[in-house]
């Protein structure tokens, strides 16, 4: 199996963070974590994403933490010194694979046509983040692509929310959602992490009874 199926073959959800400070940063991870979260993506959209990823690193040693919105390799070779567990991109290049496979970081690229799997597959991987999942597709692109590309599997991530998520957790093909649903805006900005916590639980609860994969 590979690394990257192993990681996400644990996971149900995987929430993408977009962090304006360190202490939220943590707030959120910790939340998340208290639900029974065990990994997060942390997107490099905001000039503090490098320090947060650092500090929920040191918050929370048992939380996995992956950096997210990968787009060069300048980002790849930043998070790999912030040293997070693994790199996620919205897409993929020869370029940011060999990256990766110099550093020795666990990556999940991101592709969203079959053309895209086949390349890369071409370049060793197996599983990618489907993305942005509800507009390139949903679940009936994951159905589709299941026969040709058997042996593949994917992180749906890019419009899932509480009332699709099981539609895409249901296929084999599908090892986790990704998505930022549960990390509403006000209630971020009001820091009502008891609430993300409970909704996030909930959700958790919810969603693990429909996963085939
Ligand atoms: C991502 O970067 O993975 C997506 O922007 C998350 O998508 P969502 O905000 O629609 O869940």
């Amino acid at each position: 199996m590979s690394d990257m199926r192993e990681r996400l073959s644990h996971l149900t959800i995987l929430p993408v963070l977009v962090v304006n400070t360190e202490e939220e940063a943590i707030g959120i991870s910790q939340a998340l974590f208290d639900a029974g979260i065990t990994a997060v993506e942390i997107t490099l959209r905001t000039p503090v994403a490098l320090d947060a990823i650092r500090a929920v690193k040191q918050a929370l040693p048992g939380l996995s933490v992956a950096a997210g919105t990968i787009t060069c390799v300048a980002d790849m070779e930043a998070v790999a010194h912030a040293d997070v567990d693994f790199a996620v991109s919205p897409g993929l290049t020869r370029s940011l694979a060999e990256c990766a496979a110099a550093l020795e970081l666990p990556f999940l690229p991101g592709v969203s046509t079959a053309s895209e799997v086949l390349g890369g597959l071409e370049l060793g991987f197996d599983c990618f983040k489907l993305f942005p999942a509800s507009a390139c597709g949903g679940p009936a692109l994951l159905k589709a692509l299941s026969a040709p590309l058997a042996g593949v599997s994917f992180c749906p991530t890019g419009g899932i929310n509480a009332g699709n998520a099981s539609d895409y957790l249901a296929l084999p093909n599908v090892l986790c959602v990704g998505g930022s649903w549960m990390l509403q805006a006000d209630i971020v900005a009001a820091g009502d992490w008891v609430s993300i916590r409970n909704s996030t639980r909930d959700s958790l609860a919810h969603l693990s009874r429909f996963q085939s994969a």
